[in-house]
């Protein structure tokens, strides 16, 4: 092997970094998620007593496209919730046409509901009240009255359990069972729930996916919306307490050295590039199945539809020990994806005035932990 003296220097300080690496990797929970970011996932403190924000602090445990959490509520009328878009959180480059923010509101005004009716209160949910939607104007109104008995969800019980596993999945099949009752389970008045799992066609799906994130990763522009909102490390993290968390040890240090920096991650060939690609197409290697969501239409009504049931599917997932996680890029409606989303409907079979709302691998991982979460009190709308 011949290395010249600006290898041997890489060479070097990568020996230097893995040698820290591995002490700071005996440090007892350095750079660990921070306790403020996800207390959310504890509930609502008991000492709450009004049902709306009782039944937002688990709404708020809702996923959301790059975990934005674009929510604004509004409380200033009694019994009633008017849950808006907050448009300082839009996906303007990968999500051009808002159809993900409003996914993510159909996963709130779920488990919205749900944990209203959990705690004896029935809601009453008007989407659009004030006309079609802009940012400006509510998503929905929804009105809070009694209920004779709490009703309980039985997938409510998974709310505080529910993941989005972004890592590799356990390299064993999926279980047919488990792929029939995810299939059972949905009643999707206007949605189509498929699930695949023969090799064939998920090395081909895998091939789009794969193709797709690294499209994005390679354009800088939908790179950098996904760079902006990395929180790396607890003290970051602590701060935004949104956005996608990278922490731990290797981090850490990886920190220290400056290596790992918002500009190293923008740039193909750096570590911090390298290893964001490298843990992509590691999870979509990992996948033994996939399936995806469709709908009959387009509409913002659909796609709040979608987005409910996006999150029942992710819920009754959770009960069998299924792990998903979205794939978005392919079904981006930016122009340089024009190709590989022609490429993803067609593969998928979804065609005509059908979308693709949500496209998933699925299989089994550890509990990567929560995400993070803001506070209640971030998201009311003054
Ligand atoms: C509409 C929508 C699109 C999403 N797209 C992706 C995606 O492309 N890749 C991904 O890893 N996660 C995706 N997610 C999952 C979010 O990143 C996740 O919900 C968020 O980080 C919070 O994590 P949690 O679901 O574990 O609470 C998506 C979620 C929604 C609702």
């Amino acid at each position: 092997m011949t290395l010249s003296r600006r290898n041997s220097i890489k060479v070097i300080g990568a020996g230097v970094i893995v040698a820290a690496a591995g002490a700071a990797i005996a440090v007892p929970g350095l750079d660990a998620m921070p306790a403020t970011a996800i207390e959310g996932w504890s509930g609502p403190p008991s000492a709450e007593r009004d049902p709306r924000r009782r039944a937002l602090a688990f709404a708020l445990l809702a996923p959301s496209p790059h975990n934005l959490q674009s929510w604004l509520v509004d409380l200033r009328r009694d019994g009633e919730v008017l849950l808006f878009v907050d448009g300082g959180r839009l996906l303007p480059q990968t999500d051009p046409l808002s159809r993900q923010i409003l996914i993510g509101q159909g996963c709130f005004l779920e488990i919205l509901s749900m944990a209203a009716a959990a705690e004896g209160w029935r809601t009453e949910t008007e989407l659009f009240p004030a006309g079609p939607w802009t940012v400006d104007r509510p998503v929905a109104r929804i009105v809070f009255s009694r209920l004779t008995a709490p009703s309980i969800d039985p997938l409510f019980a998974e709310v505080p359990r529910r993941r989005t596993v972004k890592g590799r999945f356990e390299s064993r099949p999926l279980e047919a069972a488990h792929g029939r009752a995810l299939l059972a389970g949905m009643d999707l008045p206007g949605l189509s729930l498929s699930i695949v799992d023969e090799p064939g066609r998920v090395q081909r799906l895998r091939a789009i996916a794969i193709a797709g994130s690294e499209l994005e990763m390679n354009t800088p522009r939908t790179h950098k919306e996904s760079i902006d909102v990395v929180r790396i490390g607890s003290a970051e993290i602590a701060a935004h307490r949104d956005g996608i968390s990278i922490k731990g040890p290797m981090i850490w240090m990886l920190r220290q050295f400056g290596a790992m920096t918002p500009d190293k991650a923008m740039t193909p060939g750096t570590m911090a590039w390298n290893s964001g690609r490298d843990y992509v197409l590691a999870g979509y290697a990992s996948a033994p199945a996939f399936g995806w969501l469709a709908s009959r239409g387009n509409d913002r009504a659909t796609q709040v539809a979608a987005g409910r049931a996006w999150v029942r599917l992710q819920l009754a997932a959770s009960a069998l020990g299924v792990s998903l996680q979205p794939h978005s890029q392919a079904l981006q409606e930016y122009p340089e994806m024009e190709a590989l989303r022609t490429a993803m409907r067609a593969e998928t079979g979804v065609a005509g005035d059908e979308t693709l709302q949500m496209f998933f691998r699925l299989g089994y991982a550890a509990d990567p932990g929560p995400s993070s979460r803001r506070a209640l009190d971030s998201f009311l709308k003054s």
